[in-house]
């Protein structure tokens, strides 16, 4: 390794950007493989430590996280789940099958209350997602009134009779999932329709306020948010975007986890920048249509999705974590935190044991992942207030390619700190950022680091600690410069 290329930035504390808004650092668990049945919950009856069959130790490593919100119960399972078959005793709960993702037998012993259960315990704000594809707007309205009205009626004395006499407080609420495909293979045109239809009848029951989010688009599709904003712009306060990075671009064969060659690291990471550009176009579509910025451009799926784990069910999605994915999860926070003043919440898939987790578990044995540590480093940017950051970066170029090699963001939090975080994409060579503090007058800078000798360094259960943070301590501070060395594929979190 040779520091040869140099950076340098400007952090214009004496400038202001908008807030980060919290829920960029939101969470998404689907009924898929084993992200809720085994990852979360094992029931009560379970020798793994559990409290009410949600188990301690993931409780635990979320906690730490300060999760804002969560998405459930899906994800393409949203569009054929009857919540209905959820709720009651576990004995009596009638299974289905789970058709989507590995056609398991789905006994329902994970609902409405295991799930409210689980965001109180996080300190967690739900967000449901009702079925459009497969369920009626009867049983959507009544799932809204089963959890949020206080009133003597049908569904509220249900959930009474079923142990809850308060109603819980449920702000976010989808109406459908990806309809343009698993949820219904719909045209924009229809589901617009369809989403005013379905949304009317999600009331705000008194002391209850929905923030209600529009099936958005897959990717590049900026048809799908075109018409979306034309037709029913008014009636939602949220419109999502679903977007995957897949290292070859090429879903028969995406890629592999770990052991992948120099190429797929790059390949990995220019595929997720474009993220950048998918932000910058269904933002001036929604500019056009709502220029006060009050609806919210909600990511609610995005991460990486590799070739399943070998000796896995492929219908389970399930994949090693590494250092790359850390780079990747950095790189999309700082590509959010330039739009948050659009951006309203972003959901990452998933939270446990499926596509890019934050947690890996085998049994009672559980694992903390390079993301993980990203979620964990990053979580003092939730509502800080963004400062911009002018950045001059060289280029990592690989064949006839080239990304920037620094990407950065800053904020400054309530207390008036200021946090800086840094990547360098570049596998081989670190970096030298020289840094003008501009209107903040430093005194200390402490840092941590998450960085490994190979890309594809991951965290086992037999190698739990492969991959955490470190102290850093190659930031030095004169007046106000402060000149930066970033090790090789690298993430750095700095606070002033
Ligand atoms: O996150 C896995 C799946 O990806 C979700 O269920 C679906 O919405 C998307 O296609």
């Amino acid at each position: 390794m040779h520091a040869s290329a140099t950076a340098s930035l400007v952090l214009r504390s004496d400038q202001t950007g908008p807030v980060i808004n919290r829920n960029i650092y939101g969470h998404f668990a689907e009924h898929l493989g084993r992200c809720v049945y085994g990852g979360i919950w094992v029931g009560p009856d379970s020798p793994i430590p559990n409290t009410r069959g949600l188990r301690n130790d993931v409780v635990a490593a979320l906690k730490a996280l300060h999760l804002p919100v969560l998405r459930w119960p899906g994800g393409c399972f949203a569009d054929e789940y009857h919540w209905k078959d959820g709720i009651g005793p576990r004995a009596n709960r009638p299974a289905m099958i789970n058709t989507h993702w590995g056609n398991v037998v789905e006994n329902n012993n994970f609902g409405t209350h295991e799930f409210m259960d689980l965001c109180e315990l996080l300190g967690t704000e739900p967000y449901i997602c009702g079925n459009v594809g497969s369920g009626t707007v009867q049983e959507m309205m009544e799932w809204v009134e089963y959890l949020t009205s206080d009133a003597s009626s049908p569904m509220a004395n249900l959930r009474r009779a079923h142990g809850r006499d308060e109603p819980w407080r449920v702000k976010y609420f989808g109406v459908g999932n990806e309809s343009w495909g698993c949820g219904g293979n719909m045209r924009p045109e229809y589901y617009a329709d369809e989403y005013r239809r379905y949304a009317t009848f999600t009331k705000n029951y008194p002391g209850n306020q929905l923030y209600r989010i529009a099936c958005g688009a897959n990717g590049e599709d900026y048809n799908w948010t075109e018409v979306l904003m034309q037709r029913a712009g008014p009636r939602m306060d949220g419109l999502s975007l679903h977007f995957y990075t897949l290292p070859t671009g090429v879903w028969q064969q995406k890629g592999s986890a770990t052991g992948f060659p120099e190429s797929e690291w790059f390949s990995t990471l220019r595929t997720t920048l474009h993220m950048e550009e998918l932000l910058a176009r269904h933002t001036a579509i929604m500019d056009r249509y709502d220029p006060e910025k009050r609806i919210g451009l909600i990511v609610d799926e995005w991460g990486t999705w590799y070739d399943p784990t070998p000796g896995t069910n492929p219908g389970f999605l399930e994949q090693q974590n590494s250092l790359r994915d850390a780079l990747v999860a950095a790189l999309n926070f700082h590509i959010f935190h330039r739009y948050a003043d659009r951006i309203h919440m972003t959901n990452i898939a998933q939270t446990v044991n499926v596509l890019q987790a934050m947690i890996l578990t085998d049994g009672a044995q559980m694992v903390l992942t390079p993301s993980y540590h990203v979620f964990e480093l990053f979580k003092v940017h939730q509502d800080a207030v963004s400062l911009p950051v002018e950045l001059s970066t060289p280029y990592y170029s690989l064949g006839d390619g080239k990304i920037p090699e620094v990407s950065a963001s800053a904020s400054r939090n309530s207390a008036g700190r200021v946090h800086l975080s840094l990547v360098n994409t570049n596998p081989h060579e670190s970096v030298t950022v020289t840094c003008t503090l501009a209107g903040h007058q430093a005194t200390t800078v402490t840092g941590r680091v998450i960085t490994a000798a190979t890309m594809d360094a991951h965290n086992t259960f037999a190698a739990p600690t492969a991959v955490q943070p470190a102290n850093f301590t190659a930031a030095r501070l004169e007046g106000d410069q402060l000149a930066i060395t970033l090790p090789a594929m690298s993430v750095v979190m700095l606070e002033l």
